[in-house]
């Protein structure tokens, strides 16, 4: 089994990849933190809870990060026209509370804490903002030698952002975060727009998996329409999945196909929240990408496989 933290602003495309890291047979979810993001941390870490406890999910509930690591960001208003007001796409029957509460470390630490006691063993699946990563690197350097791998759902490599033309939002919402992620000497593989714009769940899928997959997959597709409603304007009556690619690598990494170089996070200017990656063999004078260690970047996703895995397993 593979052991999993996962990182995440539940969030629509957050609960489905929460749902298949709990169900997947192959899959050992050591722990959930959340971070702002797709809404506020107080809704964030709420809807975690909820989530946790409406699924009955064994893992504890670390709270993270509410702001971005560098004091002059100023986050914007959360994106409530893509995830709802609730952050779980309007649908009735979220508490404004719950009554289980949350580890009592924050995420950074509760994430340093797992880490040290599971060295070599654990892979963090991290879907929001890299924020509580960042801080958990601050705080403790010695976790790059101890995670096994980070997977990250975030960037735009070689397509436009969403965000912006030049930047994805989990990026773009933190960009120093994203940064100090993705230079650290620890195995990271970031899955970015450039292959979850070709992973899409129709309503119609959604629904068959609602049907056959009882009351948590009922929830969930509740939870979606308003996602699906909101992607009306780029795709026909479907939703992307993000945030799962993410959670598939780890038990699929063969679904995908990736390309070797350092990356860097552009943190200012017209490109802010920018990914850019420099692939390795390329020759280039010297610059920002000297030194930095060769990660992963997805350039090619086996989407129909994919897809199935995650209909499968919900
Ligand atoms: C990412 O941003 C959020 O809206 C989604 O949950 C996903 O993690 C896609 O850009
Ligand atoms: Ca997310």
């Amino acid at each position: 089994q593979h052991k999993v933290i996962f990182d995440t602003d539940p969030g629509v495309d957050d609960a489905m990849a929460l749902l298949f890291l709990d169900q997947h047979p192959d899959i050992d979810l050591v722990g959930i933190t959340s971070v702002f993001g797709n809404a506020s941390i107080d809704t964030t870490t709420r809807n975690a809870l909820f989530l946790k406890q409406l699924w009955a999910i064994d893992a504890p509930v670390a709270r993270g990060a509410g702001r971005a690591v560098h004091p002059d960001r100023v986050e914007g208003p959360p994106p409530t026209f893509v995830h709802g007001d609730n952050g779980l796409g309007n649908v009735a029957g979220v508490p404004d509370s719950v009554d289980i509460a949350p580890d009592p470390r924050p995420a950074a630490q509760f994430i340093i804490d797992l880490v040290r006691a599971n060295p070599g063993e654990i892979s963090i699946v991290a879907v929001g903002r890299m924020t509580n990563l960042a801080l958990a690197l601050a705080l403790a350097p010695d976790i790059v030698g101890l995670v096994k791998q980070v997977v990250i759902m975030g960037g735009a490599f070689d397509v436009p952002g969403n965000l912006s033309p030049a930047a994805e939002a989990n990026i773009i919402g933190d960009p120093e975060a994203a940064d100090s992620v993705m230079t650290a000497d620890w195995k990271v593989v970031a899955i970015g727009l450039d292959v979850t714009h070709k992973t899409v769940m129709t309503r119609a899928e959604m629904a068959e998996v609602a049907r056959i997959g009882g009351p948590k997959a009922q929830f969930l597709s509740d939870v979606s329409q308003f996602y699906i409603d909101f992607y009306q304007h780029i795709i026909a009556d479907g939703m992307f999945v993000h945030d799962s690619c993410a959670a598939v690598y780890v038990v699929a990494p063969e679904l995908f196909t990736l390309r070797r170089g350092a990356i860097r996070v552009s943190c200012e200017g017209i490109a802010v929240g920018q990914t850019i990656q420099k692939p390795d063999g390329m020759f280039f004078p010297p610059g920002p990408w000297d030194g930095m260690p060769s990660q992963s970047v997805c350039v090619e996703i086996d989407a129909p496989a994919v897809m199935s895995l995650i209909k499968k397993t919900l």
